[in-house]
């Protein structure tokens, strides 16, 4: 049977910068990494909501050691592409990470202070390792300095959504990242 194209139409100045064919590839290979890393063990891995939620979803499939994971929700940017600088928790985990091998799934890594907020609050909870993975990473407008341990792709200083990222709230079903502004 032929697969219906249900992907929804995008405004002409979005710029693709990765296919779901090429997201598919990177998504395979990180967690082949994670797999190897980690082999032995189980990893838990805690999504950051909203935007980490499609691509945890995948690198969980692909996953070939015992995996769990839960969600977490920080505030950061309202509905603009500017980060406020402030960041609190507005919705906790769900299960204790204390001992556990734990890895933090983040969709895009910008200014850092999410996840440095949010590698605090994992590590004042005891865990017995504390991982950081980030689908995109945008380092040009890093404030805080975040040691990352997989990478996706490292993207230049242009605002991007799909695959989860909003602009918003919009656009987090694309099945490809699009740029949609240009770099500066
Ligand atoms: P940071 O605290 O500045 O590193 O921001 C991290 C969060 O901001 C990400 O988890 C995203 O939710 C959001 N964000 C940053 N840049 C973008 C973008 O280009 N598109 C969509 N969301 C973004």
């Amino acid at each position: 049977m032929e697969k219906p194209e249900t992907t929804i139409k995008v405004p002409e100045h979005f710029r693709v910068l990765y296919s779901p064919e090429d997201i598919a590839a990177r998504v395979a290979e990180m967690a082949e990494d994670i797999s190897a890393d980690f082999e032995g063990k189980a990893v838990h891995l805690i999504g950051v909501l909203k935007g980490a939620t499609v691509f945890l979803a995948d690198l969980l499939r692909m996953l070939s050691i015992p995996a769990t994971y839960d969600f977490l929700s920080v505030a950061s940017y309202g509905d603009s592409t500017e980060s406020t600088g402030v960041v609190r928790l507005i919705k906790d985990l769900d299960d204790p990470v204390e001992s556990r091998d734990v890895i933090i799934v983040e969709d895009i890594v910008d200014t850092g202070l999410t996840l440095k907020y949010i590698e605090e609050l994992m590590r004042n909870r005891k865990v017995s390792s504390l991982s950081k993975c980030t689908f995109l990473d945008r380092p040009d407008r890093r404030k805080v300095h975040v040691e990352m341990d997989y990478v996706g792709f490292t993207i230049p200083d242009c605002y991007v959504v799909g695959y989860g990222l909003d602009f918003e709230q919009k656009w987090r079903q694309l099945p490809g990242i699009y740029a949609i502004n240009q770099p500066t």
